[in-house]
């Protein structure tokens, strides 16, 4: 299967996508649900590529898995774990078992405790020693950061509850920035950590804890928690009536759509929540019942595995045209890059093909004015995503939502065509002449032929969030299915902490770094000469 992709990818890598992009091809190669569009036109992807990399899809069983992954079976097999996310949106659906036992009643009945306790603290039900409750904290990192701190700013339009802030660097410039400017008195700090033992998490959860016990008696009324580990919050000291509870069949990097998210949902309300969980669990249908060629998610995964693993494209860039998801780049690092960043395959042998690829990307316009200059015209081509509304919340301005609009076409458009040797000496012909005129000219000529994907949609309302968010998390689960990957570990994480454990009391001055390497020794001296210890 790989070996024919290869063959085919041979004979068409020279081609140019612009004369193929007639009506029938810019209606073919699209998927569709309800108002999303995912247009993967303008790739060099056609009939005969699309059907061998489907082939793929039925080679790996994809659809076998992906049914196993709904029923609750141990798909993360290195930690004999259900992979269950999306029963934490399975509003209105059936049972979903789990060792025999039906997990939906007790999502559905912590869910039921969140929205509670978040209309009490939106109503003042719920407050502070000195009153309603003006700001929420959420400490957490990661998957207990990223999710809820990414989605609260994208629906920040829907926001009418206290102030939301996120916290998860150990570096106490986080922290401290964000103490400054909230009152003791009137503020709710959410320790947000499947483990409840990372330390940066439980670093910060301290120090919020001695900042608020400088003016407010009990601190531990002031404070929420969620994690799989009840033993471990009560230990802390929160009442178990403000810890909320998940299973460890929900990975971190999964988690927000169950109490992970309570302080987007304490910012948006119960019911936008709710819009939002129903999004996503559109795209789960979708998902599961769609043909391949219709498939957002499975689409979207095949034309990453064409660029990537296919034609060799190390990194691709998700550019929003769309201010709100200024962290979706940041939330897929973690959603992709410890998903399928992985050297081995689910039975341990080394892999024979590249994991998954770098993810990175800033909102346009902005990257238009930064790095979109190598894009265009550096030597690697970086497969671009494009993610666009139709419109915006600022009715007032929509003229400059439409100047956004007009900006993203044009990127797409300009990676396609680019500029012949040609075009650029007509653009200067009347200032240049003879070689300086090719000199001159050769700077502007932009190579094109650059793939992209477009990813339209009406609005970013909480249901559309929903939908992006689990399309991209079904896209992570159709590539790791296909490399032969487990996508719901992440060992590569562990070693850093073991060693970060072992280095603090080094770098405390409390050890000597007597058999570190010469590097960490110098830079621990160094810094110490500097002031760390
Ligand atoms: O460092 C990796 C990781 O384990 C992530 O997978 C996870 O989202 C994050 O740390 C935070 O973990 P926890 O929610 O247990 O604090």
């Amino acid at each position: 299967m790989w070996d024919k992709l290869q063959t085919h990818h041979k004979a068409v890598a020279d081609r140019r996508i612009e004369p193929m992009l007639d009506a029938a091809r810019a209606a073919d190669f699209v998927a569709q649900t309800g108002d999303m569009r995912l247009d993967y036109a303008k790739t060099n992807i056609d009939a005969e590529g699309r059907a061998l990399l489907i082939d793929l899809l039925d080679a790996a069983g994809v659809a076998e898995k992906r049914d196993a992954m709904f029923a609750g079976a141990p798909i993360n097999e290195t930690e004999g774990r259900a992979v269950l996310h999306t029963a934490l949106r399975n509003l209105d659906g059936g049972p979903v078992m789990v060792d025999g036992q039906d997990v939906m009643p007790g999502v559905l009945d912590t869910l039921a405790r969140m929205e509670s306790f978040a209309h009490d603290v939106r109503s003042g039900t719920f407050a502070g020693q000195g009153g309603k409750i003006t700001d929420v904290i959420n400490i957490g990192i990661g998957g207990s950061d990223l999710g809820p701190a990414m989605a609260a700013q994208a629906l920040a339009p829907y926001h009418d509850g206290p102030r939301c802030h996120f916290v998860s660097n150990v570096d106490p410039a986080d922290i401290a920035g964000v103490l400054r400017g909230c009152d003791p008195a009137t503020t709710l700090v959410i320790v947000a950590s499947k483990t409840f033992t990372t330390i940066e998490t439980m670093t910060n959860a301290r120090t919020a804890q001695a900042w608020m016990g400088q003016s407010v008696t009990d601190t531990g009324a002031q404070f929420a928690a969620l994690s799989t580990a009840a033993d471990k919050t009560a230990a802390f000291g929160i009442d178990p009536s403000r810890v909320f509870g998940f299973e460890d069949w929900v990975g971190g990097r999964y988690s927000m759509w169950g109490p992970i998210g309570l302080s987007l949902m304490i910012a948006i309300g119960p019911d936008a929540f709710r819009a939002f969980l129903r999004g996503a669990q559109a795209m789960d249908r979708h998902f599961q019942a769609a043909p391949w060629q219709d498939n957002l998610p499975a689409m979207l995964a095949l034309v990453g595995i064409w660029h990537n693993q296919i034609c060799g494209h190390a990194t691709r860039a998700v550019l929003p045209y769309d201010n709100l998801l200024a962290r979706l780049p940041a939330y897929l690092q973690q959603l992709e890059m410890e998903s399928n960043g992985k050297g081995v395959s689910m039975d341990g042998a080394d892999l024979t093909i590249n994991s998954g690829p770098v993810v990175w990307g800033e909102p346009g316009t902005n990257g238009q004015h930064a790095f979109y200059q190598l894009i265009h015209q550096g030597t690697r081509v970086i497969p671009c995503e494009f993610l666009v509304a139709a419109r915006g919340h600022e009715d007032d301005l929509h003229h400059q939502h439409q100047l956004l609009v007009a900006n993203c076409l044009a990127q797409s458009e300009a990676l396609m065509r680019g500029r012949t040797l040609d075009e650029a000496r007509s653009k200067v012909a009347d200032k240049f002449e003879g070689a300086e005129l090719e000199r001159q000219a050769r700077h502007r000529v932009f190579k094109g032929n650059r793939p992209s994907v477009t990813l339209a949609y009406p609005q970013l309302t909480p249901e559309v969030l929903g939908q992006i968010v689990a399309l991209y998390e079904h896209r992570v689960f159709v590539e790791g299915v296909v490399l032969g990957i487990n996508s719901y570990d992440q060992w590569g994480v562990e070693l850093g902490k073991e060693l970060a454990t072992a280095l603090q009391p080094v770098v405390e001055g409390k050890e000597s770094a007597q058999g570190k390497d010469g590097s960490t020794a110098a830079l621990v001296d160094f810094l110490q000469k500097h002031g760390v210890s």
